[in-house]
């Protein structure tokens, strides 16, 4: 149901990745943590759709003006990790519609994530940024926002976008920021 392709930026960038669920890889352990969030922040004026991808594939969100779309960090059995397809195109996601990926994978306690475009660059001409703030005892939480990624002109910029912080870390993705 889902093609191969929507899962290859995540495999190829992921260091940690099993791209075989039947692989001896012990199963992450994620426990002692409590798992922060990703949100998507739409600081646009019109509405963006969004699809969380991994062994199944959410029903679309329209996040409107100003609104978020959060989910809670996991780790799918199967796949690994978490897409998260932003479009601006109302069912952009089967229409081959220009696409934002921010992917991200919990395992030991830890997020990688990445952000990309596949088909096209729906926030050109926009900035886009990816801000993080560390999570987690110790450091006492409430952190300030750390800017990791940012597109000036929505578009990616060379090297890697891959990332890593701590799983109790909270990462905010504004569009047309
Ligand atoms: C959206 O998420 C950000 C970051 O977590 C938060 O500061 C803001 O209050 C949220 N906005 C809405 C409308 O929920
Ligand atoms: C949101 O967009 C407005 C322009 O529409 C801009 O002035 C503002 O700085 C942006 N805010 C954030 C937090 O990205």
């Amino acid at each position: 149901m889902k093609p191969i392709y929507l899962l290859t930026p995540l495999l190829s960038l992921l260091p940690l990745t099993t791209p075989h669920p039947t692989t001896t890889t012990p199963p992450p352990d994620n426990k002692a943590i409590t798992p922060g969030h990703a949100t998507i922040h739409n600081n646009c004026t019109t509405p963006i759709y969004i699809w969380s991808v991994s062994s199944t594939t959410s029903p679309q969100y329209t996040i409107p003006a100003t609104q978020n779309y959060s989910e809670i960090f996991h780790h799918d059995a199967q796949t690994g990790g978490v897409s998260i397809k932003i479009t601006t195109v109302r069912n952009g996601l089967y229409t081959g519609s220009p696409q934002m990926i921010f992917a991200y994978n919990l395992v030991n306690e830890q997020v990688w994530f990445d952000l990309s475009d596949v088909f096209g660059d729906p926030f050109r001409g926009r900035r886009v940024t990816v801000g993080v703030v560390a999570g987690g005892g110790g450091g006492g939480g409430g952190g300030e926002e750390k800017e990791m990624i940012v597109w000036e002109d929505g578009v990616p910029v060379g090297g890697s976008q891959v990332r890593v912080i701590g799983g109790e870390g909270e990462v905010v993705v504004r569009v047309c920021a």
